[in-house]
């Protein structure tokens, strides 16, 4: 009997002991989407009003005037009320503005989400990369989801929008998307705070 509660309390103590740096990683895992979720939704709300009320209310060359002049200023807005350590940013493999070219690890992430909708696959709401001790980066796939996405990044006919996409951007490689197109990822990077 006391043998048998000893090899019990034995058992109990090694699997809490286990499983505690897991229960720690998956609050952890949780805490990393909730933010990520938090701050991404606010850019893409946040770019995403702006944009089409200046769509709606100006046209296409003053709503592209509006993005290629404030999309970065929006983020950094963006960015600004978010916790202390959390940072959003938009990428893409065909990116307009070379300062959302993928790096690192930012490429095999949009390749993989591309692979993923290639193959039929369930998209995940969103993958997470542990990058050292202290930061993660938070991917959430994007997609040409909206008609109206299609004025400045599908296969554009007028010549005039052309002309100012090309005149802003030469490089540009963000055109002849179609309804549904995967157009990159939102990454939110969060760096834990020492405690
Ligand atoms: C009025 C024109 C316009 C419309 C409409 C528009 N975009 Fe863009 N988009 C731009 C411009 C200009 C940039 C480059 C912004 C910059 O310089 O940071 C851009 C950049 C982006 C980027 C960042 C990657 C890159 O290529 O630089 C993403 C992602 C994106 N757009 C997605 C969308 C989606 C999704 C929609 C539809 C909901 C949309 N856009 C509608 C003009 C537009």
């Amino acid at each position: 009997m006391h043998i048998l509660k000893s090899i019990t309390l034995i058992t109990l103590s090694a699997s809490l002991l286990l499983s505690a740096p897991q229960n720690k990683k998956a609050s952890e895992l949780d805490k990393v989407i909730k933010i990520g979720d938090r701050s991404s939704k606010l850019l893409i709300k946040t770019l995403g009003k702006q944009m089409k009320s200046k769509l709606k209310k100006d046209g296409v060359m003053k709503a592209l005037d509006f993005c290629a002049n404030e999309a970065y200023n929006i983020t950094q807005k963006v960015n600004k009320k978010l916790p202390k350590g959390v940072r959003v940013k938009r990428i893409s493999t065909k990116y307009r503005n070379p300062a959302n070219a993928p790096k690192d690890n930012e490429l095999a992430v949009l390749e993989s989400f591309q692979k993923i909708k290639n193959s039929n696959i369930i998209m995940p709401k969103q993958l997470v990369e542990q990058v050292d001790e202290k930061t993660f980066k938070y991917y959430k796939p994007l997609f040409i989801n909206n008609k109206a996405c299609l004025a400045c990044h599908g296969t554009i006919k007028d010549v005039e929008i052309r002309r100012a996409i090309a005149a802003r951007y030469p490089i540009d490689s963000a055109n002849d998307y179609e309804l549904g197109d995967l157009r990159g990822a939102v990454v939110v990077t969060i760096i834990k705070s020492a405690k």
